[in-house]
């Protein structure tokens, strides 16, 4: 019997063990740093694991993420040369669909003006395009980002999306690669990042990028949405932004250091909704399914789906 080694950082284990022992009979599950003969391990189930750890591993035939990014598994330079997977799943893509609705209506129905209206008791109606006024751009059409256009198709936005390579989505404008960014920005009000963190797409999200959203649109200033990764993010540079009217808003799940320093002044800000990398949970048990389906199609001979190509960090 193949054994999974379970690595987490950061989170409590018992639960991921839990759920993994439908493996039961399949794979003997063992949860790091009790690994045992490091010869007997087959499979791998990891998030953020000290770097050189899964090297010490002989055997490994694949590295399962638990969560969908893997910019964290992709920065070990001693990381096997074994397929790394990435976890994908419609419980996580529909966790990642309620934040981005939540966060592009929040912003589109002007929630922050309304809570601080709120708070000094005023009662005053402000301007409110109707949603098809309003020009969605999702950075990103992979398997969250083309999820979340067809949702906010759905609500009536006018959508485009941007990608690497290019893409068909019904409904949703589809522009790809870095001749295309410019003009995807310039017919961008609301622009929601659900990139993956890599050496191409590292702090993307800047002034330079800010100032290319559109300054026509039918909302008072262009708000930026980010549920990808912090390291796609300028902090500063959004700070300025939004200082410099350049952007109206924000919404961040995402941050440089997580969890994000008391001392960050975006803490306090009054145009920015802040919540603390949860935008898509990894669910244990919806993990540990599409891991343990994979890992039973695997010892049947059946290719690994959702494959990280090493070479593009994603
Ligand atoms: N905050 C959270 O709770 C949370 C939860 C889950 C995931 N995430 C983040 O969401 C990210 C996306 O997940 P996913 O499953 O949708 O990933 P995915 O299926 O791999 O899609 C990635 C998308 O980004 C595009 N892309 C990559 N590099 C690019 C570049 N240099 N220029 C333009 N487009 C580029 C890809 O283009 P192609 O289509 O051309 O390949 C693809 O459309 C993850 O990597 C993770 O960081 C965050």
């Amino acid at each position: 019997v193949a054994a999974l080694l379970l690595a987490i950082s950061g989170y409590r284990p018992e639960p991921w063990a839990g759920a993994l022992s439908i493996l039961r009979g399949a794979c003997d599950v063992r949860v790091w740093p009790d690994a045992g003969d490091p010869a007997d391990i087959r499979y791998a189930l990891a998030w953020k694991p000290p770097h050189g750890l899964l090297a010490g591993f002989p055997k490994l035939e694949a590295i399962f993420s638990l969560g969908a990014g893997v910019d964290a598994l992709m920065r070990d330079p001693t990381l096997p040369a074994v397929p790394v997977v990435r976890y994908v799943d419609p419980d996580l893509t529909g966790r990642m669909r309620e934040y981005v609705a939540l966060h592009v209506l929040a912003h589109h129905r002007r929630m922050l003006d309304y809570a601080a209206q709120q708070h000094s008791r005023l009662w005053r109606e402000l301007p409110q395009p109707a949603a098809r006024e309003v020009r969605v751009g999702v950075m990103g059409l992979g398997v969250l980002g083309q999820d979340a256009c067809v949702a906010l198709a759905m609500l009536g936005f006018q959508v485009a999306g941007w990608s690497r390579t290019p893409k068909k989505v019904a409904g949703v404008a589809c522009f790809a690669g870095a001749e295309q960014l410019a003009p995807f920005l310039a017919r961008t009000d609301i622009l929601v990042c659900l990139l993956p963190l890599t050496p191409e797409t590292e702090g993307i999200l800047n002034m330079r990028l800010f100032r290319l959203l559109a300054r026509d649109g039918a909302l008072p200033a262009p708000v930026v949405i980010n549920a990808g990764r912090g390291g796609l993010q300028n902090e500063a540079d959004i700070l300025a932004a939004l200082k410099g009217g350049v952007i109206g808003a924000a919404s961040l799940d995402v941050f440089a250091e997580e969890p994000l320093p008391d001392t960050s002044p975006l803490w306090g800000h009054p145009r920015v909704i802040l919540t603390p990398h949860n935008a898509a949970w990894s669910s244990p048990e919806a993990c540990a399914r599409a891991v343990v389906r994979q890992i039973k199609a695997h010892q049947n001979g059946a290719p690994l789906a959702h494959v990280v190509d090493r070479s593009l960090s994603y």
